[in-house]
């Protein structure tokens, strides 16, 4: 680890444009929004921005279902606003990194407009189209967004394949073209002078070969193949191709989105030296509390401590010295953290996020904070299914509740409030006033009834907010290379109440604690002398009593 490469150091902070800021009151978040709050980042001392999609696109998902990679959703603004974005960035010394969302596209996309016309067009072999097998789909693989991963296409009398919604047809990457085209696209936004990119669901851009059925799917259970198309055979060859023919040619941070890997694919991804990526995100922490009745996160349970702690000690232990971690606990897809491993009500809220926050913020990787995180905004209860936005929200209850009937409404609107990815998607809490200083029109998705007092502008008054919080942990960060490079060591799995983690170098150590709790804690970690408290969310320290949520670090 000689050699700490800057976006080892670097935290970033994820905008999901829709909800950050409206500057023109139409209820939508857009880039001069995005510029006007620049600021407001670079105060909380983050480096880098991850911008979720801004491409055109009709929304289905949205913007996940791309029209034009070229183009900006007028919804967003312009390649001026793009423009002006990245200068503004640039001199505040910020970096934006781009959503690159490839594994499919919109099917209004002109490629598959083109593809869909007939069998002899030259597009057509962009995409995955198969005949039907005995009059059926050609396999029983499932959309992440449930039903059948096959959409039948009466002109032509095929099945196209789309894992996500029938409107985000799957690319097909053993086409050498459109392998090229994507490289092309890549370039074209890296000489935009775009510092990087997130690419999306990376890991399901090679389908497993002969199109195997996957036995462990039924449509009854609203299952996903997303796992089991995960990790094909193609997909290092390919990313190693883009890596050598564009990725390598600049200096930019890169981190792919993989569900279903395990720590040894991950060293494959983002090995030191496998040339592919810089780093991934994982999921398996964020389905701990998976339903135990097969309905994936529609569930309501709560996560046990230990769970967690087994896992992240495993991704932190596994990759060490080999391949580099990215570090996050919620973002558009996922619920807000607090309300999930901390505890949201008025009395905890701040404590707990502060906890949550340290407890991984010392860990070794690269830190992600989804925006609203940093003040502490929590999950949203809306009492109507209608007013939710999310297609995978809406589907779910349809599939789950009217179709299946295998939940309750009032059982689904439970897990709704637990995992919807509406939860994090309400716009940005700015200030107490009207619409929480987002929008001067009707926001596109409900304001959290609770930003009266979650937003930013009581947060920057005050010194003990979750925001300055954060930015003591950024600045750590900055100053002690040993919560880059140290080697991370669990102390007491079986532990299911605190989390207490060391970072060991050569010459120093530090100590993290953390209680889960709402109650006092008793614990005693073997340290000979006492070292030096460089941060906590208390104000003073009781030694081995841990106070509700009481979270510190110690240096020795
Ligand atoms: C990723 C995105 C998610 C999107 C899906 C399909 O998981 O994060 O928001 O719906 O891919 O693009
Ligand atoms: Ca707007």
């Amino acid at each position: 680890m000689e050699n700490i490469k800057w976006w080892q150091r670097a935290v970033v902070y994820q905008i999901y444009p829709r909800s950050f800021q409206d500057s023109n009151g139409d209820g939508i978040g857009d880039i001069p929004g995005i510029i006007e709050r620049l600021p407001y980042l670079k105060a909380l001392g983050i480096q880098v921005i991850w911008l979720s999609p801004i491409y055109q696109s009709p929304n289905d998902d949205n913007g996940y279902d791309i029209s034009d990679y070229l183009k900006v959703s007028p919804d967003f603004g312009t390649m001026d606003d793009v423009q002006n974005m990245l200068s503004v960035a640039h001199d505040l010394g910020l970096k934006i990194m781009m959503d690159l969302v490839v594994n499919h596209t919109s099917d209004e996309h002109q490629w598959f407009i083109e593809s869909r016309k007939n069998k002899e067009n030259p597009y057509r072999d962009y995409y995955i189209w198969r005949d039907p097998v005995d009059g059926h789909e050609p396999n029983n693989w499932l959309s992440d967004f449930g039903g059948s991963a096959w959409e039948f296409d009466d002109k032509t009398k095929q099945y196209y394949l789309h894992l996500f919604s029938k409107k985000q047809p799957d690319l097909n990457w053993d086409n050498p073209n459109l392998r090229q085209k994507i490289y092309d696209t890549m370039q074209w936004w890296l000489d935009q002078g775009v510092d990087g990119f997130r690419m999306d669901v990376i890991n399901l851009i090679s389908k497993p070969a002969d199109f195997p059925s996957d036995a462990n799917v039924t449509l009854a259970n609203h299952g996903s193949s997303m796992n089991f198309i995960a990790n094909g055979p193609n997909v290092h060859d390919y990313l190693k191709e883009m890596n050598q023919l564009v990725l390598s040619q600049y200096d930019i941070i890169t981190v792919g989105e993989t569900p279903g890997v395990s720590t040894a694919d991950a060293v494959k991804y983002a090995g030191f030296d496998t040339n592919e990526l810089q780093m991934i995100f994982q999921f398996e922490h964020t389905e701990i509390d998976n339903s135990h009745e097969g309905l994936g996160k529609w569930s309501n349970e709560r996560f046990k401590l230990v769970d967690l702690k087994r896992i992240l000690s495993k991704w932190q232990n596994d990759l060490y010295g080999k391949a580099w971690n990215s570090l996050y606990w919620n973002n558009h897809d996922r619920p807000r953290v607090v309300s999930r491993f901390g505890n949201d009500s008025d009395q905890y809220r701040v404590r707990s996020a502060k906890m949550l926050a340290l407890t991984l913020h010392f860990m070794q990787g690269t830190p992600y904070i989804y925006q609203g995180e940093e003040i502490g905004m929590t999950n949203i209860k809306l009492s109507d299914i209608a007013d939710y936005q999310d297609i995978d929200t809406l589907n779910a209850y349809d599939d789950l509740v009217l179709k299946q009937k295998r939940v309750t409404a009032n059982q689904m609107m439970s897990y709704v409030y637990h995992s919807s990815r509406d939860n994090t998607r309400t716009p940005m809490q700015w200030n107490n006033s009207h619409q929480a200083g987002f929008t001067t029109g009707k926001p596109w998705l409900a304001i959290n009834p609770n930003y009266t007092n979650v937003n930013v502008s009581a947060s920057l008054r005050d010194q003990q907010s979750i925001f300055y919080f954060y930015k003591k942990l950024i600045n750590l960060r900055q100053k002690m290379p040993i919560i880059t490079t140290g080697k991370y060591e669990l102390l007491d799995l079986e532990d299911d109440e605190v989390y207490a983690y060391k970072r060991v170098n050569k010459d120093s150590q530090l100590l993290i604690i953390s209680n889960f709790t709402s109650q006092n804690q008793i614990r005693h970690y073997n340290q000979d002398d006492k070292g030096q408290l460089i941060i906590s969310n208390y104000n003073d320290d009781e030694g081995d009593t841990l106070r509700p949520y009481e979270a510190k670090v110690y240096k020795f």
